[in-house]
């Protein structure tokens, strides 16, 4: 194994801070009876496995990467092939909108009439408005100034009506819920707050499906250590739910990975309440761009993660180009800006033996990465290839 690559990567990456969570619990899953449950999640799982077009992601193992890492498995949970929609976010949003147009129709509504709003930054707009279109009602998305075009294009290609906000993620979602008061639309939002839980409770049991999958594929084997890309993080508390149930009190490791620009996650536990962060400058990882972390998200991921990470931008395109060149083991794999962030964090992790030793990795651990999206945006896919390609 050549590890010139790796090693080159693993020089320009930074962990930006590593905090560990005072506030984590060793329980079995309580199965909130206000929060994320049994039933919502198994709701989510059948349902969405019996979707005409639906069928399980691809998990790879690193086995490169494992060994310049110096652990004992890393295993990759490729989203990339989502539902044709190239991000996980296909299977919470979509899912949602399916329940909100089921029980507007129960009230003899004609569907046609139903409008479903949203804030994105692409991915869950995406799967918003393929949601919409499948169920017949219209669908009006709210972006920030830092949305690329691609992605509004691959939002407006489903019928959505796009509408850009100058601003950042949350200046947009604050303007579409005063629009969705002011119109009585329907909001479909992934993150939630105090009397707004049951859309993103859907949306985060929709998340579930792929732990689900995941499970299935590890067989008897099960990870020590999960990296989970975070934004609002309702992506992580989804996927945390189905695992503690699995795992009862012998939860593995959970570590959060924010982006240093958007740590509202890493900022929250420090101070161990959910804290606001003013995102002052825009990652490349776009889909971590989030201020503020949802409360729902916010009640799990406080009691199950062990640490919280934050990252900046610097590994993203030489992480995409590697991953392309198959050269972290598991062949060539199509990852977007947000799937790299869990390798850079444990090659930026591995780089300091304090921080390995912090987080117990070692030879027999067995790492689980959540490759949360594809080209989801072509251009700036090319565009972050070809700088990655100067530096590996
Ligand atoms: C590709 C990708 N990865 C990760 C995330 C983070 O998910 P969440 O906001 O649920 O934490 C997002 C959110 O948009 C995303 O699009």
């Amino acid at each position: 194994m050549d590890n010139t690559a790796l090693k080159t990567v693993q020089n320009l990456i930074d962990l930006e801070e590593l905090v560990s969570n005072p506030l984590r619990l060793k329980s079995s899953f309580p199965n909130f009876e206000d929060s994320l449950n049994v039933q919502k999640i198994d709701r989510a799982y059948q349902e969405i496995c019996n979707w005409p077009n639906y069928s399980p992601t691809p998990i790879v193992e690193l086995s490169d990467l494992a060994k310049f890492c110096g652990v004992g498995k890393v295993f990759y949970k490729d989203e990339s092939t989502r539902l044709g929609l190239g991000s996980f976010k296909a299977l919470g949003g979509a899912y949602a909108v399916k329940r909100v147009a089921g029980n507007y129709s129960l009230l003899g509504n004609d569907i046609k009439e139903l409008v479903v709003t949203t804030a994105s930054a692409g991915n869950h707009g995406r799967s918003v408005a393929w949601g919409a279109k499948q169920v017949g009602c219209s669908a009006k998305i709210y972006i920030h100034s830092g949305v690329s075009r691609a992605r509004a294009e691959a939002m407006a290609k489903f019928g959505a009506e796009i509408i850009r906000i100058d601003g950042n993620y949350d200046e947009a979602l604050a303007e579409c819920i005063k629009k969705a008061k002011e119109n009585s639309w329907e909001l479909v939002s992934d993150t939630s707050w105090s009397g707004y839980e049951e859309v993103p409770l859907d949306i985060m049991s929709g998340y579930g499906v792929l732990m689900g999958e995941t499970l299935e594929q590890m067989g008897s084997v099960r990870p020590t250590h999960l990296f989970l890309p975070a934004g609002c993080g309702g992506l992580a508390a989804g996927l945390i739910s189905f695992l503690w149930r699995e795992m009862k009190e012998n939860l593995c490791k959970l570590i959060s990975v924010e982006s240093s620009h958007s740590s509202c996650i890493l900022e929250s536990i420090k101070v161990k309440r959910p804290v606001f962060v003013d995102i002052k400058e825009e990652t490349a990882m776009v889909g971590l761009s989030c201020g503020e972390v949802s409360e729902q998200a916010w009640k799990i991921l406080s009691k199950t993660l062990s640490h919280s990470v934050s990252i900046s931008d610097k590994a993203v395109a030489p992480l995409m180009k590697l991953f392309l060149d198959g050269k972290c083991g598991g062949g060539s794999i199509e990852a977007g800006e947000c799937a790299t962030s869990g390798a850079a964090s444990l090659l930026a992790i591995c780089k300091e033996k304090k921080y390995k030793k912090e987080i117990s990795l070692d030879e027999g651990s067995i790492v689980l990465l959540i490759g949360t999206e594809g080209a989801t945006d072509i251009e700036a896919y090319n565009e972050l290839i070809s700088k990655g390609s100067l530096v590996v």
